[in-house]
């Protein structure tokens, strides 16, 4: 047996049933759906993107916390469509479609349903598989970043808004420094909910200028 091994994972296991964010998301699964929920009500908290009857692309969304939290934001009339890879339980308001993002297919089908009309928040939560390599997985979150910033230039309104997350490393300036070029304020976020050990952070852009 690998006792290094079994000793980390025991920490590990430990931190996880320890922490306050998960055990909130599982004691009402139906609201939070995942700790994501939590960091996105902290950055609205801070960032104030939400208002009534606005249109949201959710880029990986499943299971659904940044989807729930955003359909008790917006009002009777707005509408999410949300895209993940892997499936997601249905939730009010929210188009979901199972798919990568990267396929045409998919992204055919949120043009059709957008039917010409843009919209006013574009937000992904969009993961690569960890590999715990920073080489790897910087690399493949930025590339994931490429594609929601390029949706921004063909989907997002004028003085929408962009929320996107991403890993701190190498990449990461120039990524940033393209997305301020667009937007009028763009900022870093660190939510609590975000554990801080993670490199991930998010970026908050707002008042599209294209
Ligand atoms: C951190 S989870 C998202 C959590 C979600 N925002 C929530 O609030 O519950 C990251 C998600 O990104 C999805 N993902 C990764 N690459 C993707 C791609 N190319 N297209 C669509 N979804 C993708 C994964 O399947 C995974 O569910």
């Amino acid at each position: 047996m690998n006792f290094k091994k079994n000793k980390k994972s025991k920490k590990w296991l430990k931190n996880y049933f320890k922490d306050s964010y998960i055990r909130k998301a599982k004691r009402n699964i139906n609201k939070f759906r995942s700790r994501s929920w939590f960091k996105l009500e902290e950055i609205e908290k801070k960032h104030k993107i939400f208002r009534n009857n606005i249109t949201i692309i959710d880029l990986g969304s499943s299971p659904g916390g940044w989807s729930s939290f955003a359909a008790s934001k917006i009002g009777k009339k707005g509408k999410i469509i949300a895209c993940d890879i892997l499936p997601m339980n249905p939730i009010q308001k929210v188009y979901f479609y199972q798919g990568n993002i990267c396929n045409s297919i998919i992204l055919n089908k949120i043009l059709r349903i957008l039917n010409k009309t843009k919209v006013q928040i574009i937000m992904s939560d969009m993961s690569p598989n960890i590999s715990g390599i920073k080489e790897i997985d910087i690399p493949r979150i930025i590339h994931l970043n490429e594609i929601a910033l390029k949706l921004c230039y063909s989907l997002l309104e004028y003085n929408g808004s962009f929320l996107i997350k991403t890993f701190q490393g190498k990449g990461l300036t120039k990524y940033y420094n393209k997305i301020s070029s667009v937007f009028k304020t763009t900022k870093i976020s660190k939510p609590n909910a975000s554990r801080s050990q993670s490199c991930e952070i998010y970026i908050v852009a707002k008042k599209y200028k294209n």
